[in-house]
């Protein structure tokens, strides 16, 4: 397939949440872009999965919608499967169809939760099994989608994408936020992924837009880590090892998580070479953003 030199323009479904709002503006420096979330906005259309009939007059003219849109809570998932089987599988299959209809080309975001985490890192050859509700709703709508669209659909895994805010809620402020209000960071030693900083998430989305290649993919960063080790290493920058407490993951109260979800993204890099900003420079980002010598 060639290279497309115009992008063409693009449906984000989802474009306020973690990854769709900084996505949704970079791509908006790049190409013609519309977006959507529940209740719409000044600059995004609305689309709720839980209402039965959606205006989609927005989607005139759109090549390639990525669907991020879905319930990503793992804990309210469990507590709720039945609104997460129909918001992630039953309802996104419904867009889904209505997007190949129009022959939009689809881009959907699934999980590393789609693994059982006993035998990380995974690759696009190993069989998902779902542990929690909420992969397997992901992995019910991967199915659903590659099928529905006769195998034309991109299916993204995602691995953690993080940022490098030290003020948000993301993976690695939220550690940092712990430690700067000296509460004790407990971590567990049995959590393996592979984030990916999402300025790279999003250079490789625009690479993929260029030349969409049907299957599914995985993309996660190259670094493996466990999370004990993660939170350690920003606690050495506040010279606060001390406040990182070893757990293990199923010592905690709530939803059994897997416990490693770590990808190989050979199969990616195979295709799209690239090279990823590691954990190492992110959190020495996190610390000059924060203000920390
Ligand atoms: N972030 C990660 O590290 C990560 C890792 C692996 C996979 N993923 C997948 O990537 C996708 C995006 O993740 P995210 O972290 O950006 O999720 P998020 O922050 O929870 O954002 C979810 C997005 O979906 C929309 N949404 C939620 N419920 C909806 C509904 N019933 N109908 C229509 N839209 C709805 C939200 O809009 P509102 O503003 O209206 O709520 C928001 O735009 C998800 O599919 C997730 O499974 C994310």
């Amino acid at each position: 397939m060639s290279i497309l030199s115009d992008p063409g323009k693009i449906a984000i479904i989802g474009a306020s949440g973690a990854i769709g709002k900084p996505l949704f503006e970079a791509l908006s420096q790049w190409t013609e872009i519309v977006g959507t979330s529940r209740r719409g906005s000044t600059t995004l259309a609305p689309l709720d999965l839980a209402s039965e009939d959606w205006d989609l007059h927005f989607l005139k003219g759109v090549r390639l919608a990525l669907i991020l849109a879905a319930n990503s809570k793992i804990a309210d998932c469990e507590q709720n499967p039945e609104q997460a089987w129909q918001i992630n599988h039953r309802q996104t299959l419904k867009l889904a169809m209505q997007l190949h209809h129009r022959g939009i080309q689809i881009v959907f975001a699934s999980t590393d939760n789609v693994f059982d985490g006993k035998k990380g890192p995974y690759s696009e050859q190993d069989s998902p099994n779902p542990q929690v509700v909420y992969g397997a709703t992901k992995l019910a709508a991967e199915r659903d989608i590659w099928n529905v669209t006769q195998n034309s659909a991109i299916i993204l895994r995602l691995s953690k994408i993080y940022d490098c805010n030290p003020h948000g809620s993301g993976l690695l402020g939220e550690i940092w936020q712990q430690l700067k209000r000296g509460q004790i960071v407990r971590a567990a030693v049995d959590q393996v992924f592979n984030p990916l900083h999402i300025d790279d998430l999003i250079i490789q989305i625009k690479r993929l837009i260029q030349d969409p290649k049907p299957g599914t993919w995985h993309l996660c960063g190259n670094e493996r880590i466990v999370r004990f080790d993660l939170a350690e290493q920003i606690a050495r920058r506040l010279d606060q090892q001390d406040c990182v407490q070893a757990i293990h993951l199923h010592d905690l109260p709530g939803v059994k998580r897997p416990l490693d979800t770590s990808m190989t993204n050979a199969k990616w890099l195979h295709h799209f070479p690239a090279s990823f900003q590691s954990l190492d420079i992110s959190i020495d980002q996190l610390v000059a953003r924060a203000g920390v010598a």
